[in-house]
């Protein structure tokens, strides 16, 4: 016994210094030291040593499996070093490359152009008032100088909720919900959507306006102008040219609209390349907003006395004013999110 055991230490440990990998150095362990190992079938034959030498032959028996296990080891830590050698060798990393930015999302081009008009008015003291969507007839036409069956009316494409409920029209309600809770001085600008029957590539079936407006006693004409030059000035830049043309709305007298130099055409009515300009229909001019002085009638609806306060109002379109700020043709780019026209703002 103690021969095989002599031999099994030298023929494993000869073994093991040939193996190249780990796989290799597990093979050889199980070949001898395993439960079908070449060692343990020699350690069954311990029943026929002789008592008095047993002990020597176990003892011999451990040695082989130590030294056997010891080499083992040492080969195994040679192999992770040289592995852990050749990663560092390699896998090296510059740090200073750029890293992978995430992507960042930004405001709608509409929410930019709002937020934009609101800090606008905000500078001049206006503050923000809501209203509901789905408005009574009261408040979205009678209160406003529109009687029913008022040809008025016509100008609105109305949807109809119910006989009495519409969604509205416009923001001017918005006036006549926040005079019938508040004393003037008022200074207001509401935002917000609206519904109109109408859909094609400058309307669409609902869009956003900013309603304001702006009472106390001896509010004139000249103040409606002045803000309203102001604001186009902040929105569009101080040189672009503006006009007040006389207009008609059953909720102001006199009306006015504001329009601005057409964008397109540099306020000529030609193009660049001499053919008329279709935006302002060869005109010069492009209309971006209502306003006009409020109608005494509209200052009886909401219990204030028109001999006391004046004031002047205005709506205006948050798509048409970003479409000529932007130079945007299609009004439908702005509800269709379609990512290569979002990442333009
Ligand atoms: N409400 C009008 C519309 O939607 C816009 C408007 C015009 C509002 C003149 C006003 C105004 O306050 O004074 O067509």
């Amino acid at each position: 016994m103690r021969a095989d055991l002599e031999r099994i230490r030298q023929a494993a440990l000869a073994d093991l210094e040939r193996c190249e990998d780990e796989a290799a150095l597990d093979q050889t362990r199980l070949r001898y030291l395993g439960r079908k190992g070449e060692l343990t079938a020699v350690l069954r034959g311990m029943r026929e040593v002789a008592a008095a030498e047993r002990p020597a032959m176990g003892e011999l028996a451990n040695a082989v499996k130590t030294a056997v296990e010891e080499r083992l080891g040492a080969l195994r830590r040679r192999l992770a070093d040289a592995r852990q050698a050749k990663s560092l060798a390699e896998e090296r990393l510059d740090v200073t490359l750029p890293g992978i930015r995430s992507a960042h999302g930004h405001l709608h081009p509409l929410t930019q152009v709002l937020d934009q008009i609101t800090s606008i008015f905000a500078e001049m003291g206006f503050g923000v008032e809501t209203g509901p969507e789905v408005e009574d007839d009261y408040h979205n036409f009678e209160a406003l100088n529109i009687p029913r069956d008022h040809p008025a009316r016509d100008m609105h494409d109305t949807f109809f909720v119910a006989e009495d409920r519409v969604l509205r029209t416009h923001t001017s309600p918005v006036q006549i919900r926040v005079m019938e809770s508040r004393q003037p001085p008022l200074r207001v600008i509401a935002p917000g959507v609206v519904y109109r029957h109408d859909d094609d590539v400058t309307h669409s079936p609902n869009f956003l306006q900013v309603e304001g407006f702006f009472v106390d006693e001896a509010v004139t004409f000249g103040d409606l102008k002045g803000v309203l030059s102001e604001f186009v000035h902040a929105f569009f830049g101080p040189r672009i040219p503006l006009r007040f043309r006389p207009s008609f709305f059953p909720f102001t007298e006199p009306s006015a609209e504001v329009d601005i130099g057409c964008v397109m055409c540099a306020a000529s009515g030609v193009l660049p390349d001499g053919s008329p300009c279709r935006v302002c229909k060869r005109s010069g001019w492009l209309e971006i907003l209502g306003s006009g002085m409020i109608d005494p009638n509209v200052f009886r609806f909401v219990g204030y006395d028109p001999e006391k306060f004046s004031g002047f109002a205005f709506g205006l379109g948050v798509e048409r004013l970003a479409m000529l700020k932007h130079g945007i043709g299609d009004i439908r780019l702005f509800y269709e999110n379609d990512l290569r026209f979002l990442r333009q703002f």
